[in-house]
């Protein structure tokens, strides 16, 4: 691809993940219980959760588009866009359940994928191996931050809860792939500063 191509190419990824145009590959994951009726108060939760992993696959779009866009490895770039495949069904199943839910996406999406991408070229910038190392420990604190989601979730919305059951079992597989491919470990500073900024973004995509 000539850059123009990729330029193009990027500018699409943001447009799609932004304005919600992706559509999921995969089935949205089905319960195996029945969904009960939720109050109110849980259906509110239910939203701000689903907000919040909304806003987590906005940046995963984000930071696999920049990630590709950095790395001059043909196979590596193929990893990551086969990750981002993956990932926007996420994005596609967490934005039906916002919908469902009758909750709002964050207002704030455009800000993060700017944040995320720059997070992602950064970590491109540094290497393949310390990009890898990214998308290890990235993918880590999603997995840890969905599970402690499937304690928050009421019992009753079990359709919420199997996609996240599926993202978390996806997250952990991307994990996996990225430190087999070579990621090196990132040192402590760096692991504390993404989950300080992860820290900001889901607390403030719990409410915007
Ligand atoms: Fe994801
Ligand atoms: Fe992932």
């Amino acid at each position: 691809m000539t850059p123009i191509d990729r330029f193009l190419t990027t500018a699409d990824g943001a447009l799609r993940a932004l304005s919600g145009a992706d559509h999921a590959a995969r089935p949205i994951p089905q319960p195996s219980a029945a969904a009960a009726p939720l109050d109110p108060a849980q259906k509110r939760l239910s939203g701000a959760l689903m907000r919040v992993n909304h806003v987590g696959e906005v940046c995963a779009q984000a930071l696999y588009s920049a990630q590709a866009l950095a790395t001059r490895s043909d196979g590596l770039r193929r990893q990551f866009e086969q990750a981002a495949r993956e990932e926007t069904d996420h994005l596609a199943w967490t934005q039906q359940r916002l919908r469902e839910l009758g909750a709002h996406p964050s207002l704030l999406n455009p800000l993060w994928y700017a944040g995320a991408f720059a997070f992602g070229l950064l970590a491109g910038r540094a290497g393949d191996a310390v990009s890898l190392g990214f998308v290890v420990e990235t993918e880590r604190q999603v997995e840890q931050h969905l599970e402690s989601h499937l304690d928050r979730l009421p019992s009753q919305d079990t359709a919420s809860r199997a996609v996240v059951e599926q993202m978390k079992a996806d997250e952990a597989r991307h994990a996996a792939n990225a430190e087999h491919a070579g990621g090196s470990p990132l040192p402590a500073p760096v692991r504390w500063a993404m989950r300080a900024a992860a820290r900001v973004m889901t607390t403030t995509a719990h409410y915007i």
